[in-house]
């Protein structure tokens, strides 16, 4: 099958009561170990790609890799574009093979994210393209934008369903709780997620796809070997397996895991680095950091979110 965009993914996900992993990519080692879980597993996914790979990578190397993913499994796989700062971004990721797109007008006043959400949602359905937008904001760093704790914003139930309706978009990103990076809560502090605010979105929009960012678990493993092996990595607290398990079980459809790539891959480095000092083939190291990420995915699809074996 090509590309496939997010619906029917969305649909067998929450009727089946699990999550499809969406997992950001910057490079081909990173779309190996991610696709060699998801074979190997059976697992429906979500490549994703930031502005900032976009621009690191470039279009058409992301755009030719992914389907090569594609056309070696024959899995179900969405090319998505995450965290979409404009307009003119999206159409670009609509025009140039993406199946899905994400428009991040949640830094907007109210009003303005519904006409620039809406308006993406115009160009990309008769396309094809599947549409998620974002309501709240959370805290935590990507890209340019930092977002201090003091400035997110947890989603306010009471507009979902104004959103939805007059936006037309076929996900929502919701805030609660979850940050972006690997610094989710403080040191000491009981890591807790709004699930109040979640099982109200439900509620209020049956049947209806919810997506979680900033869900990265932050493996203390993987960061213990960083910092054995010369990295000062500060305390990390990712959000705990259970909850992601749980909001798996409800009306979260799909869940965005970056830092965990990140952390695991440079593990993976400066473990060989440590082992092999006199090593200089790129080959040896990013083989190593891509076995790591393979680990790491295939365990979130047997553990945490649900999703292996749904692409039978
Ligand atoms: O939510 C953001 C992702 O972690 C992407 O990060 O913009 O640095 O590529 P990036
Ligand atoms: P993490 O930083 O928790 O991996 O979140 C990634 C994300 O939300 C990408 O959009
Ligand atoms: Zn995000």
């Amino acid at each position: 099958m090509p590309l496939v965009n997010t619906k029917e993914m969305f649909r067998k996900a929450y009727e089946g009561g699990y999550a499809i992993g969406a997992f950001n990519i910057n490079n081909m080692e990173i779309i190996q170990g991610i696709i060699d879980a998801c074979a190997q597993n059976k697992a429906p996914v979500i490549l994703q790609v930031s502005s900032g790979a976009r621009k690191y990578a470039r279009h058409d190397y992301l755009l030719a890799l992914v389907k090569a993913a594609e056309r070696e499994t024959r899995l179900p796989i969405a090319l998505h574009l995450d965290h979409g700062p404009d307009f003119e971004t999206c159409q670009a990721c609509i025009d140039g093979g993406f199946t899905s797109v994400m428009i991040d007008g949640s830094s907007l006043p109210y009003e303005e994210n519904v006409a620039l959400t809406k308006k993406v949602v115009e160009y990309a359905h008769p396309r094809g393209v599947t549409v998620e937008g974002e309501l709240g904001q959370l805290a935590g760093v990507e890209d340019d934008v930092n977002v201090s704790a003091e400035d997110a914003s947890y989603t306010n139930p009471a507009q979902v369903e104004d959103f939805v309706t007059r936006t037309g978009v076929d996900s929502l990103a919701i805030a609660i709780g979850t940050s972006h990076g690997a610094y989710k809560f403080k040191p000491g502090q009981k890591p807790q997620l709004r699930f109040d605010i979640l099982e109200e979105v439900s509620r209020r929009l049956p049947g209806f796809p919810i997506v979680l960012h900033g869900a990265s678990s932050v493996s203390q493993e993987h960061v213990a070997i960083v910092n054995q092996y010369g990295g000062q990595m500060p305390d990390a607290i990712g959000i705990p397996e259970d909850m992601l398990r749980k909001a798996s079980s409800m009306a979260v459809c799909k869940i965005n895991i970056d830092s965990d790539l990140r952390l695991a891959m440079t593990a993976g480095i400066r473990r060989h680095f440590a082992q092999h000092p006199e090593h200089f083939d790129p080959r040896q190291y990013l083989g190593e950091a891509r076995e790591e990420i393979r680990k790491t995915v295939e365990h979130k699809l047997i553990h945490v979110l649900g999703s292996a074996g749904r692409a039978e």
